[in-house]
């Protein structure tokens, strides 16, 4: 793509501007409803000067990369893996031929996928020290602690893995990832029960592999509900991939160092720990907790408008979608499923009149905050008893296959390199140096 000019030759779409410091005018390309930052670079006044910037704290209105896996349209609220709308991946796929799809581009054929279930389900089993590490943890280490250190350890027990322009070692870190995350996960989950860890029965497939790793005891052979196998299922599916997200940039990010694919996994991992990612639907169901009873629901709306920052109504509002989410819809119809099963909890009655009081409130329709996907997925996970602060385990199973299909194309982008920001310099100007402390004196003596 050519850089801007300072002269007007060029034809084609193109942005004009004109630097009020300089009087020079530029003409910037626009290709993709897009600017090239570094085009920018050449707006100077002086011929020593950096450049001219862009400021973007956030990355609101930057794109950090080309990207065929994911396409959301926040407004309309669409959401695509590699072309196929969310809602119908969901109804009829199932996760691992997602996870497929999310890495080829295209959707499995028979052998093909027939191979990958096999590969994936023939790597479920760790190394046994990886079993004596997570043993190592404290009875109340936090399972997402304990996710995000297993998976970097796993970068030890696999040192071939940095060699990641090699195709094969690519392959196998895919499969050994998507295989072995649910068995690590599950781990963390036996260890904070203090339950003896399960291992993988590989007659069974991936989400029910994973339920009996979670709750088998002493049976020979556990069989979950098929309803909440495949709520598990569908719930992998809907948390796959969200194109660039906090968890899938730190991804990238890390990757980009050229770091191996388990340890930019699990930089993944611990982006996706904060409340304001993954953590949301852990934090829904706090908050559902602290509102106890239906009839505290107007007071605590009131202090989430009063903007003095007490409360957010979490699980509602999102970065891109500015409309309802589209996961939110499908997880809704789910969530029913399951607690047709389960039963209606005390959670689920708050959470129906919380989302129907602010679906109707001024602040919330104002300012476009709709429930979304995290608002319903506590509500199933818990309604499953699985315990509140592991809810984002399960996130971080079913965005691995989206984390590492970005990876990838990340690194087999030839216009991607290491990732690093450039700042706005706010400190003070060059000054001497002259310390009031005496260490050196003493150092010296
Ligand atoms: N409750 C109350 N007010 C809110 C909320 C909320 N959940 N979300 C946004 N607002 C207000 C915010 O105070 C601001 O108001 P004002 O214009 O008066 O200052 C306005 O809405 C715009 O908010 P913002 O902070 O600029 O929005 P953002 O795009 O930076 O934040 C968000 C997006 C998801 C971090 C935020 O909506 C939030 O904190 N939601 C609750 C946490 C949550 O549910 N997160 C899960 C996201 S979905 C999972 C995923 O895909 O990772």
């Amino acid at each position: 793509m050519p850089g801007p000019t300072a002269v007007p030759p060029s034809t084609g779409d193109h942005l004009e501007i004109k630097d009020s410091r300089t009087g020079t005018s530029y003409r910037v390309p626009i290709t993709d409803d897009t600017i090239r930052t570094a085009d920018l670079k050449q707006i100077k006044v002086r011929d020593d000067d950096f450049g001219l910037m862009g400021y973007d704290p956030a990355f609101m209105n930057t794109a950090s990369c080309r990207s065929n896996i994911t396409f959301i349209d926040g407004d309309k609220g669409i959401l695509r893996y590699r072309g196929y709308p969310i809602d119908q991946l969901a109804e009829k796929a199932s996760f691992l031929e997602v996870a497929w799809l999310l890495r080829h581009g295209e959707l499995p054929t028979q052998p093909e996928y027939d191979e990958w279930v096999h590969d994936i389900t023939f790597h479920t089993y760790v190394h046994e020290n990886i079993k004596q590490f997570m043993q190592g943890f404290r009875y109340d280490a936090h399972p997402m602690s304990m996710l995000c250190a297993g998976v970097a350890a796993l970068s030890a027990f696999y040192p071939t893995s940095k060699n990641i322009f090699d195709e094969r070692e690519r392959n196998i870190a895919f499969i050994r990832l998507i295989a072995k995350m649910p068995t690590i996960a599950a781990f963390a989950y036996r260890h904070v029960k203090g339950m003896p860890y399960v291992y993988p029965d590989n007659s069974l497939p991936y989400a029910e592999n994973y339920l009996s790793m979670i709750a088998r005891m002493s049976e020979p052979r556990y069989e979950a509900h098929p309803v909440y196998a495949r709520a598990i299922d569908i719930l992998f599916i809907l948390h796959a991939d969200h194109e660039q997200n906090c968890s899938t940039n730190a991804v990238r990010a890390v990757g980009s160092s050229h770091v191996d694919p388990y340890s930019a996994v699990a930089a993944g991992i611990a982006a996706l720990y904060g409340p304001l990612h993954g953590g949301a639907n852990e934090a829904v169901l706090r908050m559902l907790t602290e509102i106890d009873h239906p009839k505290n629901i107007p007071a605590f709306i009131e202090s989430v408008k009063s903007g003095k920052g007490e409360h957010r109504l979490m699980g509602f509002g999102h970065r891109v979608y500015k409309s309802y989410d589209p996961r939110a819809r499908i997880v809704k119809r789910l969530c029913d499923d399951v607690l047709k099963i389960s039963g209606l909890t005390k959670d689920m009655e708050i959470a129906l009149e919380l989302e129907r009081i602010a679906l109707s409130d001024e602040y919330f329709v104002k300012r476009k905050l709709y429930p979304n996907v995290d608002f319903y997925t506590g509500l199933i996970y818990r309604a499953l008893h699985f315990p509140t602060d592991y809810f984002t385990v399960l996130f971080a199973i079913a965005r691995t296959a989206g984390w590492l299909a970005q990876w990838e194309e990340m690194l087999l982008d030839k216009e991607q390199k290491i990732a690093r920001p450039r700042q706005i310099y706010t400190g003070p100007a060059e000054r001497p140096y002259s310390s009031i402390l005496d260490y050196r004196h003493k150092i010296a003596k």
